[in-house]
């Protein structure tokens, strides 16, 4: 940032006379010393007892100053720091972040190249990819998914074979690069309490069967006609909606007593963010291919 001239001036005759001054300073104490130095010869001050000796500064001390001086003069001359004197380096902290950022950059191309133009299916025999896969996912997935890509209510399982929008390569970038937003609306309204109650018993009679055979028909019914549209007609769910298999006994939002009406009644939804604008495509095809990895060989 440029400064007005008043203060780059101001900064550049107060470091000019700092400098000099203390040179002067340094040379000045040093001849009075030595040359008037008599051994023994004490300033005449006391204290307690003790009196001070007029001795000269040892010499490594002296020529520690001269050195700080020298540093000062040439440090002044290389980088900026007079004023908006730029310095003979051209040295900027905005030109020193780029280029070390270029070299990470520079590096991590490198290390990518040996893989990153693989398919997917392909990149995940890559013991280094997949080293880097689970390294980004634990610093930017784990806090939703688990450590372990498990999961945890609303926040689906990654290392398992059941997707909602899919679990092809393809999809996979498209998820984690668009982000997803599953819609599930509310039914309370449309279906009223018994209407609910006969849903909810048909979609719990495929992963708990005996359930009232009379709900579980009446809920059949309702289910072809409220559901089906994005569930499908045999409830196995649809990817291009997100709307989970129902009949797999896996759930998004755990079905502990009555959380399967509640579901039905006051709909739910889930987000998972777009990472388009916090990673770069080749971070996000290596994560895509560490998920893969997880349910693939
Ligand atoms: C803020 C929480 C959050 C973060 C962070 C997050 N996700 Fe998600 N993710 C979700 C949710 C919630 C869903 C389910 C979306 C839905 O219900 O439609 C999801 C869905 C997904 C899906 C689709 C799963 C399927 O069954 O089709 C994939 C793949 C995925 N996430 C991968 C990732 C990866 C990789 C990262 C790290 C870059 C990540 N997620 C970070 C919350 C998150
Ligand atoms: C407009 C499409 C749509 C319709 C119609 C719909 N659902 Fe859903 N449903 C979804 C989506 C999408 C989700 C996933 C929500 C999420 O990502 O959190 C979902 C989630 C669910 C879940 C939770 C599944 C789990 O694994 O936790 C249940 C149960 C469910 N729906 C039952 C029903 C029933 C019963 C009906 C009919 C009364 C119905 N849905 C109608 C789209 C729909």
């Amino acid at each position: 940032m440029e400064m007005t001239n008043f203060w780059s001036w101001w900064i550049i005759i107060l470091i000019v006379i700092h400098v000099v001054g203390y040179a002067l300073l340094l040379q000045k104490t040093s001849k009075l010393k030595s040359e008037k130095h008599k051994p023994g010869e004490t300033t005449g001050h006391t204290w307690d007892g003790i009196e001070e000796y007029n001795n000269p500064l040892p010499k490594w001390w002296f020529y520690l100053f001269v050195l700080t001086i020298v540093f000062t003069v040439g440090y002044l001359a290389y980088y900026p720091g007079m004023g908006n004197f730029k310095g003979v380096s051209g040295w900027t902290s905005e030109k020193a972040w780029k280029e070390e950022n270029d070299a990470v950059l520079a590096k991590r191309a490198e290390l990518f190249s040996t893989f990153i133009d693989k398919p997917i299916p392909v990149m995940i025999k890559d013991e280094k990819a997949m080293a880097i896969g689970e390294r980004l996912f634990a610093n930017h997935c784990s806090t939703c998914h688990g450590s372990d890509a498990q999961g945890a209510q609303g926040f689906p399982n990654l290392a398992d074979d059941d997707w909602l929008y899919g679990g092809d390569a393809d999809t996979l970038v498209a998820s984690i690069t668009n982000g997803r937003n599953g819609i599930m609306p509310p039914w309370g309204a449309a279906l009223g309490d018994e209407g609910v109650n006969q849903v909810a018993a048909y979609v719990r009679n495929f992963s708990e069967e005996g359930q009232d055979e009379k709900l579980v028909t009446e809920g059949k019914a309702k289910f072809a006609m409220f559901c089906a549209a994005c569930h499908g007609a045999d409830a196995k769910g649809n990817h291009m909606l997100g709307a989970p298999n129902l009949t797999d006994d896996i759930w998004l939002h755990s079905y502990d007593s009555s959380m399967l009406e509640m579901v039905i009644n006051d709909g739910i939804s889930g987000q998972m963010p777009a990472h388009n604008e916090l990673l770069d495509a080749n971070s996000i095809k290596v994560l895509a291919a560490y998920i893969y990895s997880l349910t693939n060989e």
